[in-house]
């Protein structure tokens, strides 16, 4: 079973994109990459072929080095995902990208002269649908949907939109979600099957995802009439 994915090329995004307003500054969120990394690490350990394309994070891991292609905006994380788009088996897209990024970034440091500042912010590329756009139906895609509320609604919505083979659905409550090495995760399946997992580990959370994308690889039933 853990050989199906044995040389599969295989993309995760992970941690957290910068959108800089000026050289200096950016906006950014709390992704540590904890959870990427950790599906990066496993999968890599089963022999397959990972492409882990990761904003800054400060986290060790035993993902080699030299493979980790290290992007900083969410622009950079597209450009780099998009040259590997038709090569993939698999894509998984961890990363928090931030949605929005400054429409103008300026290229020096802005300076603190106004009593206020307004700064117009423009819709950043969504890499997981620019994927859903163009994937065949050999290759499979996974998403995450970290939810405050109605979290397996907006997780189906995103599912659909996103044309994922399967999200991942998480909170951002303590021990789950951002920073922490725990997280609680749900699996929804394009045929709106649901898998409800307890609290673990990221490494184990891992494990739980990859078995649900080996279960995807698997001949379909023949049915008996
Ligand atoms: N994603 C992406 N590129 C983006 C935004 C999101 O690849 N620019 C991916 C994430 O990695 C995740 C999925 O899309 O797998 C859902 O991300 P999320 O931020 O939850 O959804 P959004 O579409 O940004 O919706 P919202 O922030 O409004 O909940």
């Amino acid at each position: 079973m853990q050989n199906t994915l044995k040389n599969k090329k295989i993309l995760i995004t992970a941690g957290p994109t910068r959108e800089y307003l000026d050289p200096v500054r950016f906006i950014s969120n709390q992704s540590t990459g904890k959870m990427g990394y950790a599906i990066a690490e496993t999968l890599h350990n089963l022999g397959a072929n990972v492409y882990l394309v990761s904003g800054p994070v400060t986290i060790t891991s035993n993902f080699p080095k030299d493979k980790i292609i290290a992007v900083e905006t969410g622009k950079q994380m597209y450009d780099e995902c998009k040259k590997l788009f038709n090569e993939l088996d698999i894509a998984i897209f961890c990363a928090a990208v931030a949605d929005y990024t400054p429409k103008i970034t300026s290229e020096i440091k802005i300076k603190k002269i106004e009593n206020e500042i307004s700064i117009e912010f423009i819709k950043n590329v969504d890499i997981a649908y620019e994927f859903g756009r163009v994937k065949t139906s050999q290759q499979k895609s996974i998403g995450f949907a970290l939810e405050t509320n109605n979290v397996l609604d907006n997780a189906a919505s995103k599912l659909n939109k996103k044309n994922f083979n399967c999200i991942v659905a998480n909170s951002p409550n303590k021990d789950e979600g951002f920073g922490y090495d725990t997280n609680k995760i749900a699996i929804l399946k394009s045929d709106l099957s649901l898998t409800e997992y307890p609290l673990k580990s990221k490494h184990e959370v891992a494990q739980d995802i990859i078995n649900a994308i080996i279960e995807m690889f698997k001949p379909v039933a023949e049915t008996a009439f």
